[in-house]
């Protein structure tokens, strides 16, 4: 990759961020079927080779190539480039004073369209964004499920209507189709999720390519903020996502029922069990606990299924004589195909001797059908667990 850096903000009739590039740079260098690129000036006289006449190998300079088209002139600009399929023979002529090379079979190759006048990125387009306070419904990329188109731009603020949480949910997601802009997403097409109202608040996600988040997104607040940014000249489907806006009930931390065994045993499961130590005994204050198999089992979990919707907005731990966990992490499932790890994975500290309760509170609680604990740590090589979940019906 041949970047000269950063995002370029350039004064056209509006504002729009641009990928600048240099002389160098080849359609080779670049991941993408259609972009916008701001070349530099004094690209004639460099040494960087052009093979082709109209329709270019991959591996020419892009801005000797756009000077060659005549797209733009030694002073550079905005071109636009589009990748295809390559030639069995590329034509070599003398344009605008380059000469190009002629060439054999290459594949791919680039031509030039001309580039689209931008809308302005510090506005947002009629289309899309908006002030959502309903508590579920939709938000989508432009023209969705068609293409969107460049340089759209569109801000979402979802609220709930009372104290309490919204959960976004990425159904379809395609900002580019490739891994274009890294694992920080620069330089390419983005949707960014916030905390609070605004673009201060702390990042959620930032999204790019076609790479949706793995998890539920959620915010810790009554407010999310979205943005969409199309920042490259490719038009791709976007993306559809699914929002609830989650308000608490008040009063909502009692014992969902491990200990009264409202909870029935059916409800209870492990990844392992010893005999006499199964997981239907993980039971607050019960005379037994559950105890997975040490030996074999290197991803324990034990899962508690309230079969309908509720808060949980606490754990109680309790070890037995003899062993007890000293760290777990939660995860939660609505369909049980789809585990989310609360708090990013949140490591909660446990006990410390078989009888004292350890109680842990969810902020905000997980909206859940299913829960599951992972021990991570425990004492000996006897790790027991007795547990209760608090919270309420969802
Ligand atoms: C998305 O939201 C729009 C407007 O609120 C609604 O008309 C549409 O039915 C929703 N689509 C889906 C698939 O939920
Ligand atoms: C994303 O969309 C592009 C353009 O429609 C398509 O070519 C590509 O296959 C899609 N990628 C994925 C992963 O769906
Ligand atoms: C956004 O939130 C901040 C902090 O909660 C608040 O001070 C500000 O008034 C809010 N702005 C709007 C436009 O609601
Ligand atoms: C929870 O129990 C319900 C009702 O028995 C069942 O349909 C569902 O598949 C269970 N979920 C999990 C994650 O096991
Ligand atoms: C366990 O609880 C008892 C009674 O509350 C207390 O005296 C004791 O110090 C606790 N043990 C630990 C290790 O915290």
């Amino acid at each position: 990759m041949v970047w000269t850096g950063s995002v370029l903000l350039l004064a056209m009739t509006s504002l729009l961020f641009l990928e600048s590039v240099q002389c160098s740079t080849e359609a080779d260098d670049i991941d993408g079927t259609t972009y916008s690129l701001q070349c530099p000036p004094d690209c004639r006289d460099t040494t960087y080779y052009v093979y082709g006449t109209g329709t270019y190998t991959s591996d020419s300079s892009i801005c000797r190539a756009a000077i060659h088209d005549g797209r733009v002139t030694d002073a550079g600009g905005v071109v636009t480039v589009v990748v295809t399929a390559g030639l069995d023979s590329y034509q070599g002529s003398t344009q605008n004073g380059i000469t190009s090379t002629a060439w054999v079979s290459w594949d791919p190759a680039f031509y030039f369209v001309a580039s689209p006048t931008p809308t302005p990125t510090n506005s947002v387009s009629q289309a899309c964004g908006g002030s959502l306070d309903q508590t579920t419904g939709n938000i989508t990329s432009p023209n969705w499920p068609g293409l969107y188109e460049p340089f759209d731009s569109c801000e979402w603020l979802i609220t709930a209507p009372a104290e309490g949480y919204i959960t976004l949910n990425f159904i379809s997601f395609n900002l580019t189709g490739s891994n274009f802009g890294g694992d920080g997403c620069q330089l390419t097409d983005t949707v960014t999720v916030y905390e609070g109202n605004g673009t201060d608040g702390d990042v959620i996600a930032t999204l790019c390519a076609a790479r949706p988040p793995s998890v539920m997104l959620r915010s810790s607040g009554r407010h999310m903020f979205v943005t969409f940014r199309a920042k490259r000249v490719g038009r791709y489907p976007g993306f559809f996502a699914v929002y609830n806006a989650v308000s608490l009930p008040a009063d909502c931390g009692y014992a969902l029922g491990l200990e009264n065994r409202q909870i029935e045993d059916a409800q209870m499961s492990a990844s392992s069990q010893l005999p006499n130590y199964e997981a239907w005994k993980a039971r607050l204050n019960g005379g037994i606990a559950w105890q997975f198999d040490v030996s074999s089992d290197s991803e324990p979990w034990l899962q508690v299924n309230l079969t309908t919707n509720h808060y949980v907005s606490g754990v109680q731990t309790q070890g037995r004589w003899g062993g007890w966990l000293t760290s777990y992490m939660i995860k939660y499932s609505t369909d049980g195909l789809t585990w989310s790890a609360f708090g990013d994975g949140m490591v909660f500290p446990a006990n410390s001797d078989g009888v004292n309760i350890t109680q842990h509170i969810l902020d905000p609680p997980i909206l859940t059908t299913s829960v599951r604990i992972y021990p991570l740590t425990w004492n000996g090589n006897v790790p027991r667990l007795r547990m209760e979940l608090l919270g309420c019906t969802g």
